[in-house]
């Protein structure tokens, strides 16, 4: 039977291999999963793999955290010892993580086939180092799943067969909709005393937002002066927590009275936060594309977006970082919400099916 390795190692990689690795159930091959432990913390990993139901990894390599090049090179020196002794038919990447270079690099140095899902996207922002770990690992891909039409578009544009690329949809929408049904049993809005469609959702953890003091300082402003009006809820990424304490904000933040700071969300209860929100800001890419699909209003605090789609047809809007854009976006928003006017092509929870079919049918046969 031929086998195939998946890879995942952050946050949001979990729910992208999830739908495949259940789709692969009855397939005709053999599925394994390997965590890398880039991510590690409980709510970061493990409750993801609760909520998701997934099973234990076949293999952890318990990296953890470190700066980008301690993190590549430790992932690449554990995951070669699993090819070694697994020696798979294909390898699965997700997204645009350190995870997802690294085993990638390790895969087709090792002459074994790689597929990148969640290919093609980019921001066109070099300093954001998703688009280089985008850029690198497309470069060296052997198949191409997209979610979107402009990564049809970027990777013609670099090169890329067409017959090596498959529009099959985005499997964290696959995600999404299994979840959703749990979701509404989820004690989330009890638990925060929060009402439905009366709050805001921010999350906060790209390094341009969060590792310099002004940027949180204005945060703080954009806080304090929109909790005024309603409250906004904010799952802190640790990322977040640390620089907030290292810059001695942390205290600052957690006295204004409608800010609801809470841990990093678990998936189910993160969905629900989601659905129920007034509306999103957020610095995520995959908030971005969960908004869209729910058809809940997104702010989103960058400059460039990789995911175009939830631009043109979606609820997305991009606002540069500074705090009076932010305000002033923020109560056009709550005054006019923007609604999505159509769903993304094959958004439709089905794309890890179609994925299991071409890796089934054209890939191993
Ligand atoms: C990573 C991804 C980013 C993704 C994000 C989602 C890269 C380059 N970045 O960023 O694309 O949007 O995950 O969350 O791969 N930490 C913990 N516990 C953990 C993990 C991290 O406390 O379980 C803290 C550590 O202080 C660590 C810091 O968060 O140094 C950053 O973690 P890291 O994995 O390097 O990057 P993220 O910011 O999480």
């Amino acid at each position: 039977m031929k086998k195939v390795i998946s890879v995942v190692g952050a946050r949001p990689n979990f729910m992208k291999v999830a739908p495949i690795y259940h789709s692969s159930n009855d397939a005709k091959f053999e599925h394994k999963i390997v965590h890398t432990g880039q991510h590690y913390d409980y709510n970061l990993s493990d409750s993801f793999f609760v909520d998701l139901e997934l099973p234990k990894p076949d293999f952890f390599l318990g990296v953890g955290s470190g700066s980008h090049s301690v993190q590549t090179a430790k992932i690449m020196m554990e995951f070669e010892k699993v090819l070694e002794i697994e020696k798979p038919d294909l390898v699965i990447v997700v997204g645009d993580v350190n995870s997802t270079i690294a085993c990638g690099l390790v895969t087709v140095k090792m002459g074994i086939k790689l597929a990148h899902i969640e290919a093609g996207l980019r921001s066109g922002d070099r300093s954001m180092p998703e688009e280089i770990n985008r850029i690198a690992t497309d470069s060296i891909s052997d198949y191409y799943f997209i979610t979107e039409q402009s990564a049809l578009d970027n990777l013609i544009f670099s090169g890329i067969s067409e017959e090596k690329i498959f529009f099959v949809g985005n499997t964290m929408i696959d995600s999404l909709v299994k979840g959703l049904p749990k979701a509404e049993l989820s004690s989330v809005l009890e638990d925060y005393q929060l009402t439905r469609g009366e709050f805001i959702l921010a999350t906060l953890h790209r390094p341009s937002n969060v590792d310099n003091k002004q940027s949180l300082e204005d945060f703080y402003e954009v806080f304090k002066s929109v909790s005024k009006n309603i409250k906004i809820v904010f799952p802190i990424h640790p990322r977040t927590t640390n620089k907030l304490t290292e810059f001695g904000l942390l205290e600052k933040f957690k006295s204004l009275e409608n800010l609801v700071m809470i841990p990093p969300a678990p998936y189910i209860d993160f969905l629900k936060l989601m659905k129920y929100s007034k509306l999103v800001m957020t610095d995520s890419g995959g908030i971005q594309e969960e908004t869209t699909y729910l058809d809940v209003p997104c702010l989103t605090l960058r400059t460039t977006t990789e995911r175009p789609i939830t631009i043109e047809i979606g609820s997305n809007l991009l606002i540069n970082p500074n705090k009076d854009n932010i305000i002033d976006a923020l109560d056009n928003s709550l005054k006019n919400p923007k609604k999505r006017i159509q769903m993304p092509l094959l958004w439709d929870g089905q794309a890890a099916k179609r994925i299991v079919k071409i890796i089934e049918n054209k890939i191993l046969s």
